[in-house]
This record gives C-alpha cells, sequence and structure tokens, in this order.
C-alpha cells in the first residue's frame, strides 16, 4: 500500500470537499428528503459518498466502513465512519459551512480523524496522542476564565423529543453568553479544537457527525463527555465538547435542573 491510512483519508477529504464545492458553486444538484423536510440528502452527498467509501474499501478490505447515506449502524473491531457533507441543510441553503468528515477508530477508541472545509480550504486533522493540526499548524483550545468570558454552539436534534432538553440547556446558557447554531457539527467541534469557540453541545448525533472531530477537539486539549458529564458513546450520540476552565461551570449549570 503505497499510502498511510491518515494519506489516504485526507486526500479523500479533499478530493471529495472539492466536489461538493463545485455542486455548491454552480448549483447543479438534486434534493430528497429523509426523514422529514429539514433531513436532506443532495446528489453531492451521494457522490461524495460513493468516491470515499469506494476507495476505503478497496484500499482496506479488512476495515469496515460507515458512511451516512444508507448506513447500517454496528460497532466494529476497525471502522472509518464517514459522514461525505456535514451541514446538508446550511450547503442546501446556500450557507457556506460544511465538511466533509472521516474518523478512523479501532476497538471503540478513535485514532486518526480528519475534517475539510472546501470553503475555507481547511483541512482539519488529528492523530491519538499526536496533537491537532490545521493546515500543518498545530492548534489549541481557549481557556476562557468563567462561562461569561465563553462563546457557545449548539444544535437542535433532528429528534423532536428531544427538543424540549435542548431550549431548556440554552435558556440556561443564555444567562450567562452567546449561544451559536452553526449547522455542522464537525466542523463546531473543528472551531472547539481552533479556540474559536469555547464549549459546543449536541443531542442525539451520530457517529459519523462525531468520529473525526472529536479526536481533533480533544487532541487540541478540549474536554470531551456527554452534556451531563458521562463518558461520550457516539452511538447514543449526546456531545459536549468544551474548554478544560469551563468544564466544571458548565457540568453544574446543566445539571442544577
Ligand atoms: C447534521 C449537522 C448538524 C446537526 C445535525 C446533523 P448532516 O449533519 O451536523 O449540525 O445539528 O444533527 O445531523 O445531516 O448535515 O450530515
Ligand atoms: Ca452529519
Ligand atoms: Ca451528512
Amino acid at each position: 500500500m503505497p499510502y498511510t491510512i491518515f494519506e489516504t483519508m485526507s486526500t479523500l477529504a479533499f478530493q471529495s470537499g472539492n466536489i461538493l464545492e463545485k455542486y455548491f458553486e454552480n448549483n447543479n444538484y438534486s434534493v430528497s428528503q429523509k426523514t422529514s423536510s429539514f433531513d436532506l440528502v443532495t446528489t453531492a452527498d451521494k457522490e461524495s459518498q460513493k468516491i470515499i467509501v469506494s476507495t476505503l474499501s478497496s484500499y482496506y478490505p479488512e476495515i469496515a466502513v460507515i458512511g451516512e447515506e444508507g448506513a447500517k449502524i454496528e460497532e466494529c473491531t476497525k471502522v472509518f465512519y464517514v459522514d461525505p457533507l456535514d451541514g446538508t441543510l446550511n450547503f442546501v441553503h446556500k450557507i457556506p459551512f460544511f465538511a466533509v468528515s472521516i474518523g478512523y477508530w479501532e476497538n471503540g477508541e478513535a485514532l486518526i480523524g480528519v475534517v475539510f472545509d472546501p470553503v475555507r480550504r481547511n483541512l482539519f486533522y488529528a492523530k491519538k496522542g499526536e496533537g491537532a493540526f490545521l493546515n500543518g499548524k498545530r492548534i489549541k483550545v481557549s481557556s476562557p476564565k468563567s462561562l461569561g468570558n465563553a462563546l457557545f454552539a449548539t444544535g437542535w436534534p433532528y429528534d423532536k423529543d428531544k427538543h424540549h432538553k435542548a431550549v431548556e440547556d440554552v435558556k440556561s446558557v443564555l444567562n450567562f453568553n452567546e449561544v451559536r447554531v452553526l449547522g455542522s457539527a464537525a466542523l463546531e467541534l473543528c472551531y472547539i479544537a481552533m479556540g474559536i469557540l469555547d464549549g459546543y453541545w449536541e443531542y442525539s448525533l451520530s457517529p459519523w457527525d462525531l468520529a473525526a472531530g472529536v479526536l481533533i477537539a480533544k487532541e487540541a486539549g478540549a474536554i470531551i463527555s456527554t452534556p451531563s458529564g458521562e463518558k461520550l458513546d457516539i452511538f447514543k450520540g449526546d456531545i459536549l465538547a468544551i474548554a478544560p476552565s469551563l468544564y466544571q461551570e458548565f457540568i453544574e449549570l446543566i445539571n442544577r435542573r
């Protein structure tokens, strides 16, 4: 094999990101609904997924590939989790904030994460124990003194039953600061890694949303858990990624209700 797994993942994220960017510029894709009018898939998602999944499966037949479009979710010893377009709703509404995300996990542990933002030409990546990088330069989380000096992001779960909880959380956090909803979980985790956002939480995400971004955020120094402070389970998908200086204060705030 001429390339390392990391090189293959980066090259594929870059290639498929460039395809997404072309579709975005030319507006020449079609859109269909999945579970609701907010849960969409486009021909751009499908083409991106096809390239990534077919290449990974042919280069690494011994490694499972779980891509979002048409995925059968199961725990595997060695697995690539692929989100071929994270932020489809943004993409369709012409908001230039979306990414390709590929995570490589072994025995339930993240080893490599790659996220590519084709609009800004930003390639984020991390390998376990080696730090997090943006276009070759090391990135680190922020260190705000308290919740009052922080900027948070969250997302609205597709599962409407969880909306109440998400809204109550936002109300609590708004007592201290602003909350953004940027619409791409993978990129929001990378913005934690860069120190642009100080904290990000969301409920009911899927493994492909989180598999790369959580490693990038963690390697940049973030604390990763569920919003109530338990160990992250990417199959349940409740995530908190936060600057260490804010962790205790945030957990207490969310658990106080
Ligand atoms: C979505 C985005 C969004 C999050 C959703 C995800 P998709 O992924 O990450 O930020 O709020 O829950 O499903 O569907 O655009 O790949
Ligand atoms: Ca996604
Ligand atoms: Ca997606």
